[in-house]
């Protein structure tokens, strides 16, 4: 059985920086610690890496592997996700989740964030479709929160243009390419398209739940020195 959902907040910092952010993969060796440990690269392409996102426990390797696609400028969709190893249980081998996500310009240091998740289930697992929602969610929120609070350091400490690091011909970044093509020039943002331009969209820092405000009071302050 089919059901999918959407999440959008705006996200303070420039669409630049959060697609960098999301293509940085040397940040995960000191955030993200909950989701991903250690990433371990099988195939790539420029526009396309399938990964092992890995936790280690003690020899040994646990996770999930996916595919994930960028759609140049501000797209990135997750799919084909697997447990890792195959045969290790987990929810992979009953549920099939896709993301995606887009970044569309709002304003030059606001991002608009739209998070799009489709899941097929069984029967059995439909009547906890929310209680799924609520967990990826959940997770998705908690890693784009402390994006923000790592963007916010970078910017206060190097200001709007922080992006120039992500540029430089000697850092690694995924689909370095297409990323210097989009945002090493003067093309125009990707902007919201006209349906979703007139909403009034709250900020993720400023979400009313429970988790999001306990983030803020602690682990916001930790990672971005501020507030
Ligand atoms: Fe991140």
């Amino acid at each position: 059985m089919k059901y999918n959902f959407q999440a959008s907040y705006l996200i303070d910092a420039a669409q630049s920086l959060v697609v960098g952010a999301y293509l940085d993969c040397e940040h995960y060796y000191y955030l993200h610690d909950e989701a991903i440990q250690h990433c371990e690269i099988l195939d790539y392409s420029p526009t396309h890496i399938r990964w092992n996102q890995i936790w280690r426990i003690f020899n040994f390797k646990i996770g999930h592997t996916l595919t994930t696609k960028y759609i140049p400028p501000a797209t990135f969709i997750n799919e084909k996700i697997q447990a890792f190893p195959i045969w290790l249980p987990s929810i992979h081998h009953i549920i099939k989740v896709e993301s995606r996500s887009d970044f569309y310009y709002w304003d030059e240091k606001t991002t608009l964030s739209l998070f799009t998740v489709d899941i097929d289930m069984p029967w059995y697992v439909y009547p906890f479709r929310k209680i799924l929602k609520y967990l990826i969610l959940r997770f998705k929120i908690l890693i784009d929160l402390e994006d923000v609070a790592m963007l916010a350091r970078k910017t206060y400490l190097f200001g709007s243009k922080s992006v120039f690091h992500l540029l430089h011909k000697d850092q690694f970044i995924l689909f370095k390419d297409e990323f210097v093509k989009s945002f090493g020039g003067t093309n125009p943002p990707l902007r919201p398209p006209p349906e979703l331009q007139n909403n009034n969209y709250e900020h993720i820092t400023e979400i009313k739940k429970p988790y999001i405000k306990k983030f803020m009071k602690t682990r916001y302050r930790e990672l971005s020195g501020l507030r």
